[in-house]
C-alpha cells in the first residue's frame, strides 16, 4: 500500500499525452501495490496562486503576527507541502511548454521548495530536508529534446527536486507529438516501452 500524489500540469484535460501516461503509470501502480491511495492536485485544472506579497510576508513573520489574510495564503501553502511530505511516490505529469514546464508546474514548486520545511540554509549552503522518495516525471513534448541543451524541463524539475533532498527521479518522455503521425507514434511507442520498463 503506498500514497501517491499525482500532480497534474496540462493545461488541457482532453487529449494530453502527459495526462494519459501519468494516469496510466498510476494504474500501474496502483496494480503493484494494491490498496494504494491517490492524492490528485490538478494544477490545469485549479492553479495554485503565484507567490505573492501576501505569502512572502507570512513567511516573514511568527503565526501570531500574522494578519487573516496572511494567514489564509500560508495555509494554502502548507496543504501542498503537507501532500508532497506525506507522499510514499509522486507522479508529476509535466508537458513541455516554450521549452519548459508549464508556469503552473513552476507555480507548484515555488511553494513546496520551502526554507525550514523541505530544505534549509547551513554553513556548507543549502540542504534538503525532503525525505528521500520515488518520483516519476512524466513529460510530453510537440519535439525531441532528451539530451539536448535546449531542454530546459527536464533538467530543470530535476534540479528542484534535488535541491530538497529528492533524487530518486525517473523520467518517461512522450516525445515528437507535434513533427508528424510517423514521428508521434515512435514517441508514443517509446514512451509505452519505457512505462513497462518500470512496471
Ligand atoms: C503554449 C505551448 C507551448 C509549447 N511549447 C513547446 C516547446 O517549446 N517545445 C515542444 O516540443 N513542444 C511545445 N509545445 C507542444 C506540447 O509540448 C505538446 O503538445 C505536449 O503534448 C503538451 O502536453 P500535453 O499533451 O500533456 O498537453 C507547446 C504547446 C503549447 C500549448
Amino acid at each position: 500500500m503506498k500514497k501517491i500524489l499525482v500532480v497534474q500540469s496540462s493545461a488541457r484535460q482532453e487529449g494530453s499525452l502527459s495526462r494519459e501516461y501519468a494516469n496510466n503509470l498510476v494504474a500501474q501502480l496502483q496494480a503493484k501495490y494494491p490498496g494504494s491511495w491517490v492524492v490528485a492536485r490538478d494544477l490545469g485544472a485549479e492553479a495554485v496562486p503565484h507567490l505573492d506579497a501576501t505569502l512572502l510576508g507570512a513567511w516573514m513573520k511568527p503565526a501570531e503576527e500574522q494578519t487573516d489574510a496572511e494567514k489564509a495564503a500560508s495555509a494554502r501553502s502548507d496543504q501542498l507541502i503537507d501532500e508532497l511530505l506525506a507522499a510514499d511516490i509522486v507522479v508529476i505529469a509535466s508537458s513541455m511548454y516554450n521549452f519548459g514546464m508549464t508556469s503552473t508546474l513552476k507555480a507548484w514548486f515555488d511553494h513546496v521548495l520551502r526554507a525550514g520545511r523541505t530544505f534549509k540554509y547551513t554553513e556548507a549552503g543549502p540542504i534538503g530536508l525532503t525525505p528521500d522518495r520515488k518520483v516519476y516525471v512524466v513529460t510530453a513534448r510537440g519535439g525531441r529534446y532528451t539530451g539536448s541543451p535546449l531542454d530546459f524541463q527536464a533538467p530543470h524539475v530535476r534540479q528542484l527536486l534535488g535541491f530538497i533532498g529528492i533524487t530518486d527521479v525517473e523520467f518517461v518522455n512522450v516525445e515528437g507529438q507535434s513533427m508528424g503521425p510517423e514521428e508521434a507514434a515512435k514517441g508514443r511507442a517509446e514512451a509505452d516501452e519505457a512505462l513497462a520498463a518500470l512496471a
